[in-house]
């Protein structure tokens, strides 16, 4: 039964269009896709947040690929503007997990929203579920959503939902196929549907326009997929090879014993990348860290840097770099040894024998295994500004708008298109230290020492 405290909870939320269908919709499995934006995150975390008030002793999740990103985004709308009311009053108390349960959210009236990453599925693969949400849903495999659908049993709803939530990805995506196929209902959400952006007669507010205005100044196929909420193929892909199936691993402990590297692009207004890269004995290299932010002195992330490689004493927590291998820019050179007490090597900055050796690495090899990976949430701390311009954020993010200029009426790719590439230069300076020189003269194997 539904109690006085619960029917108190202040809930104030308008659905428009594709949030309003949402509320109505009973199918088993939909997917609420769109441009940046639009309110779907929101409207499915309502969703969620009604029917546990209103269902007692229903059990409910969120969920996201990996742990980490759902704190930092999902969860953050979630107490900020869905259950704010309802803790302030004590109607749901957070609840931090236990030797057999996942943490969660728990209701006065028994309902239970658990919350977990994909990477860590252990305790949710136990419990049963009326009605679960994952945000972010492209970043899913396809067995992650499967076997997340298999727990949807619990009974105390009349009717049981999967809901996801995505931005646009390529045309070939499991979502779009899916929904295409009938597997799945897709709700087509837009701006006109979010309003805090848009007001009923069409105009934008003054937040939605000063928001459009940064969707406004993407391109290529960032801009198709989060301003028009078209499920865009970018045409000339560089690292067409790229597959987040294949290429991208969620993370591991690192064995001591595999070589680490470093790779260096420099940047201030636009990102500074460091990259950690991990040699396993079979030559294929994984990056495991990596600081990705804009507007910050080399000297600040130089010192950030070595507080993750080395402890308060000045002993080393890893393996110390063998080499750093660094864009060529003098002065940040000259700042970046001495702060991080390491010498550096410049990077091989030839574009196309490099881009040519990264995409040797992303092929397959004899064992079925690519000999390039990068870790899930290798990235150390997300750039606030970047993901409010909508740029990419980390390395990973980049690859999918990396791509070939093309010269105005001719079609022959000559250069990588100049933007949002930062991550896929140092992947590039990596891999040619490590593939593009004579065995001999290849980037010195022996430790370097610190200064
Ligand atoms: N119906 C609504 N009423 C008031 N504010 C809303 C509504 N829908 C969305 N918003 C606000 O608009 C912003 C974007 O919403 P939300 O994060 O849900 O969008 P999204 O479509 O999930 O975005 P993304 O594509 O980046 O994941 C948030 O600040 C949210 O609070
Ligand atoms: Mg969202």
């Amino acid at each position: 039964m539904t109690t006085a405290l619960e029917q108190d909870a202040v809930v104030r939320y308008e659905p428009r269009g594709a949030a309003r269908e949402l509320f109505r919709c009973r199918d088993s499995e939909l997917f609420m896709a769109g441009p940046a934006g639009t309110g779907k995150s929101l409207a499915c975390l309502f969703r969620l947040h009604l029917t546990a008030l209103h269902n007692p002793n229903a059990r409910f999740l969120i969920f996201r690929k990996t742990a980490v990103s759902l704190g930092s985004t999902t969860l953050v709308t979630w107490e900020k503007k869905v259950v704010t009311d309802a803790l302030a009053r004590g109607i749901v108390t957070w609840f931090g997990g236990s030797a057999r349960e996942a943490p969660g959210y728990r209701y006065s009236n028994g309902s239970k929203v658990d919350v977990a990453g994909m990477d860590r599925p252990e305790k949710i693969m136990s419990a049963e579920y009326d009605l679960v949400f994952g945000d972010e849903a492209t970043e899913l495999t396809l067995n992650d959503w499967e076997s997340v659908g298999t727990r949807l049993r619990n009974g105390k709803l009349s009717w049981q939902q999967q809901m996801g939530a995505c931005n646009p990805s390529a045309p070939t995506h499991w979502i779009k196929q899916r929904c295409d196929q009938g597997a799945a209902k897709m709700l087509v959400s837009r701006h006109r549907d979010n309003p805090a952006y848009v007001n009923t007669d069409g105009t934008l507010t003054d937040v939605g326009r000063a928001y459009l205005a940064k969707l406004d100044a993407l391109t290529g196929v960032r801009k198709s997929r989060l301003r028009d909420g078209i499920w865009a193929a970018a045409e000339g892909l560089i690292y067409g090879g790229f597959d987040d199936a294949v290429h991208l691993v969620d993370a591991f402990t690192v064995p001591y014993e595999w070589p680490r590297w470093l790779s260096v692009d420099f940047g201030f207004t636009n990102p500074f990348v460091m990259q950690w890269w991990a040699e396993d004995p079979d030559g294929r290299l994984f990056l495991y860290r990596e600081i990705y932010h804009s507007q910050r002195l080399v000297e600040d992330h130089a010192k950030q840097a070595r507080g993750l490689m080395l402890y308060p004493s000045g002993q080393w927590r890893e393996p110390r770099p063998r080499a750093v291998i660094c864009d060529h820019d003098a002065e940040d050179r000259a700042t970046l040894e001495k702060h991080l007490g390491l010498k550096t090597t410049p990077a091989n900055k030839k574009v196309s024998p490099g881009i040519q050796a990264v995409q040797s690495r992303l092929k397959t090899a004899g064992d079925g295994r690519p000999r390039l990976f990068v870790m899930r949430d290798a990235l150390v701390e997300r750039d606030q500004a970047l993901d409010e311009a909508k740029k990419p954020a980390c390395t990973e993010e980049e690859i999918s708008g990396y791509v070939w200029a093309v010269k105005p009426g001719g079609t022959a790719p000559e250069a990588p298109v100049k933007q949002n590439d930062h991550g896929c230069d140092g992947m590039r300076y990596m891999v040619a230290a490590r593939d593009l020189l004579a065995p001999k003269k290849r980037v010195a194997l022996k430790s370097i020492s610190p200064r």
